[in-house]
């Protein structure tokens, strides 16, 4: 077995970062100190418990997770069982699919003191970040928050298309965007593209096959991912013209997943705290927007979708990213890499996920991502216990030869 893997094979800098957020499900009469304390002791007496009950290491208690016998229990890293997840499970299959975390809760109308959907505490703190990390230029830009980038992804499409006349039958002049991306590219772009089956855009496929296209009525729309998901490629746009809008998807434009030589300073910006923190369950992104009149497309789509943003991930979001620039320097930003891109290069395993299958790894088969399947793409950023289990069961897999 011949394998090659893109970028460094290295486990995601061990994320430490304990935020504590307290539920308060009642509201509150200002002023209530004495029921103020109580309530707020209970909650930390409460999350104190839980995060003391031990798991070997190999896994987590939680209070939302399922209580066994009516009290909160170990959830164990792949691999491990036990009510102390002390068991490793042998010729058990690492799962490198991706992480999901847990949200908090917070405040219970729609909008801030301001009326707006974002908290500008935590707009202040954004902006700070990429001024510290020198990731990104922020000046002069509008920002928006989203579930995740993945609806701002969408939002951005929006904004960018031109919505048909009224009573568009389709025999008008009018002809939808047509939304690309460079193979292989995250899945994402096309599912949701193609969910929409939307008048105004339509998927297209690889950017490079509309490289030379000369008609000029005809509007393009490139994703452009940098680095990369699946192979951590830096890239730039393989369209360029007065018909073509750019969505920049810096999801991975962290320090920990490539070097940073300079802030990007593009018209439309995406990033994710999934990427940044790993809290993909927290559903938490904003974007980077230049122009006012796209800013304000992507606003109402957004308003529309979803009435904002949720309140409570903010809160979460505006505690993590805090202690994220208090803690810098503590090895979050250690440099690794997001995914291993895998190549079977053998010519008999021409089905790359299935030889690690059998090896009892489980990859994103290349096909996901519209490449072949003489790739793998692998997750390096779960547990310590995956990445492991993960190059282990490789080591085996390759001293078979
Ligand atoms: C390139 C890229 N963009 C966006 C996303 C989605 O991120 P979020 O969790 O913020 O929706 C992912 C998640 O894997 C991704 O790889």
């Amino acid at each position: 077995m011949k394998i090659h893997i893109r970028g460094l094979p290295m486990m995601w800098a061990s994320l430490l970062i304990l935020s504590m957020i307290v539920l308060n499900t009642v509201p509150m009469t200002c002023g209530d100190e004495h029921n103020e304390l109580k309530w707020s002791r209970a909650a930390a007496e409460e999350a104190e418990a839980v995060a003391s009950i031990k798991c070997s290491g190999h896994g987590r208690a939680s209070l939302d997770g399922l209580p066994i016998e009516g009290k909160p229990a170990c959830q164990c890293n792949s691999c491990y069982s036990g009510d102390d997840c002390s068991v490793l499970l042998p010729n058990c299959a690492v799962d490198s699919g991706s992480a999901m975390v847990v949200s908090g809760w917070h405040r219970m109308g729609y909008s801030y003191e301001d009326g707006s959907y974002i908290s500008r505490e935590l707009e202040k703190v954004i902006r700070r970040l990429h001024e510290v990390v020198g990731n990104a230029n922020t000046k002069g830009k509008y920002i928006l928050f989203g579930a995740g980038s993945t609806q701002l992804l969408n939002a951005a499409i929006v904004g960018l298309s031109l919505k048909p006349p009224q009573n568009y039958t389709g025999n008008h002049s009018f002809s939808p965007a047509n939304v690309v991306a460079s193979i292989p590219f995250y899945q994402v772009y096309k599912q949701q593209t193609d969910i929409y089956n939307s008048l105004s855009f339509k998927w297209k496929g690889d950017a490079s096959l509309w490289k030379n296209n000369s008609d000029s009525t005809e509007n393009f729309i490139e994703f452009v991912t940098s680095p990369n998901n699946p192979d951590g490629r830096i890239m730039e746009p393989v369209l360029k013209g007065s018909s073509v809008k750019t969505i920049y998807d810096y999801a991975y434009y962290w320090p920990h997943y490539t070097g940073i030589s300079t802030p990007v300073d593009t018209e439309l910006m995406i990033f994710t705290i999934s990427k940044l923190t790993g809290h993909a369950g927290s559903r938490f992104g904003w974007a980077f927007v230049k122009d006012r009149a796209l800013y304000e497309r992507m606003e109402n789509y957004l308003d529309v979708n979803s009435i904002g943003s949720s309140h409570d991930t903010q809160l979460r979001a505006l505690v993590l990213l805090k202690s994220v620039l208090k803690d810098k320097a503590r090895g979050l930003f250690e440099f690794g890499h997001a995914y291993g891109w895998l190549k079977c290069e053998r010519k008999e395993d021409g089905d790359c996920p299935a030889v690690l299958r059998a090896a009892g790894v489980m990859g994103r088969n290349g096909s996901v991502f519209h490449a072949s399947n003489k790739y793998v793409r692998l997750s390096l950023i779960r547990s310590q216990d995956d990445f492991d289990l993960l190059l282990r069961k490789i080591d085996a897999l390759v001293s078979q030869e």
